[in-house]
């Protein structure tokens, strides 16, 4: 089926380059033009579009205010900002709207394959369910403790870029925030960031300031919430599998961006429960219920019950915000990563692993089943005799641990 895309902008002239920049899309896209965020609107009510592409200052209603509008009442549309550099401080002021920035002019290589991987995505939404619960979330919320150290760094005279970096790698909600801001054109660099330190040092203090403070752009998880769903452990957990992914591909000799992958991936691997926590209120607590009575993994009630699970969630919106293709892969498939094709080690293999070795080892994890192991994929990339040496890592992470503690 044909999808609907929606441009917006007050210049005619801007439109008409787009006109032609986007000629060759119309077998696969219908294609409309407004040049009001009114116009827009209307257009929209007619007909919801899957992805729209806004300016950002236009008389009457700017572009924040207008992706805005259209995330509260077409929560399924893709919403990107196409602006120039000179309205950096007003798009900052989208953050929370926008799920892609991209910079005026922008090449036509760059436009499509941020429309297409739109596109791409909301094939996933054909699932009513999971339609359901995803316009039911907008973002992975930060720890409390973290957003507290993270305003205190803010706050002092002497505010490290090194030590924001350090407590934004310590936070899965932060983390995908910034990479989702330093992934796209218009705030960042050209090619895929995937280190949340550099992002931040890329952003810089006053963007991040100007973020955290005046445009709150991190939600947070409550207390509530924490307690009662053992969010504190879910994140541990995400953590310590970051770091052993990362460990398993420095000793598999990955490349400096497969390694930063693997961390990334793992660091966000399960951010889907705390969006689903943080989010669902009572649907999550059947999940939880289910869960503890029937003896299942956290992603098979959450199929059972909600029609979607924490994998899916987690990449699908991970993957509208435009983080590097790689990571989306891993979280998607990371509890069934034998029905991603690879023949080879890929951060999916690390975070497969990483995640069972640390659930089987750990004494403390709270009577959920363990996920099993895919033997059939590490047979598949022909890494079945690495799980020895894998394991034993794996050990000796927990055992620094516990001498550090
Ligand atoms: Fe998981
Ligand atoms: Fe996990």
């Amino acid at each position: 089926m044909k999808k609907g895309i929606l441009f917006v902008d007050d210049e005619p002239r801007v439109l008409d380059g787009l006109k032609r920049l986007l000629r060759g899309m119309r077998n696969d896209w219908d294609v409309y033009f407004a040049t009001s965020g009114r116009e827009a609107l209307e257009r929209l009510n007619k007909e919801p579009v899957d992805v729209i592409v806004s300016d950002m200052l236009m008389p009457e209603m700017d572009g924040a205010y207008l992706l805005g509008e259209v995330m509260r009442r077409y929560p399924h549309t893709v919403r990107i900002i196409l602006s120039g550099q000179a309205e950096r401080e007003s798009v900052l002021n989208s953050v929370r709207h926008a799920h892609q920035f991209l910079l005026k002019p922008c090449d036509m290589q760059t436009l499509k394959k941020s429309i297409s991987r739109a596109g791409a995505l909301s094939d996933l939404l054909v699932n009513e369910r999971l339609k359901k619960v995803l316009s039911r979330i907008q973002s992975v919320p930060a720890l409390p403790a973290h957003y507290a150290r993270l305003i205190d760094e803010l706050g002092s005279p002497k505010a490290s870029i090194k030590d924001i970096g350090q407590i934004v790698s310590q936070d899965m909600g932060m983390t995908a925030k910034v990479l989702q801001l330093v992934n796209s054109a218009f705030f960042g660099l050209t090619q895929n960031v995937s280190n949340p330190a550099q992002a931040v040092s890329i952003l810089g203090l006053n963007t991040i300031r100007a973020l955290v403070l005046s445009v709150k752009v991190f939600s947070m998880v409550n207390e509530d919430d924490l307690q009662r769903y053992e969010l504190t452990d879910i994140a541990e957990h995400c953590l310590a599998a970051g770091l052993l992914s990362k460990e398993l591909a420095v000793m598999e000799h990955q490349d400096m961006n497969t390694v930063d992958e693997a961390f990334l991936s793992g660091v966000l691997h399960d951010c889907g429960k705390l969006m689903l926590a943080a989010n669902l209120g009572e649907d999550y607590e059947a999940v939880v219920a289910y869960k503890r009575e029937n003896h299942v993994t956290a992603w098979e009630a959450e199929k059972l019950v909600l029609g979607a699970t924490h994998a899916e969630v987690g990449a699908y919106l991970l993957g509208v915000w435009g983080l590097p293709e790689s990571i989306i892969t891993a979280i998607m498939y990371h509890h069934e990563p034998e029905i991603y094709k690879n023949t080879q080690f890929h951060p999916l293999t690390a975070v497969h692993v990483a995640d069972y070795l640390l659930r089987a080892m750990d004494i403390s994890h709270t009577g959920e089943k363990v996920p099993s192991l895919s033997e059939n994929y590490l047979f598949q990339i022909d890494a079945y005799d690495r799980l020895p040496a894998w394991w034993e890592a794996g050990e000796m992470m927990i055992q620094d641990d516990a001498n550090a503690t």
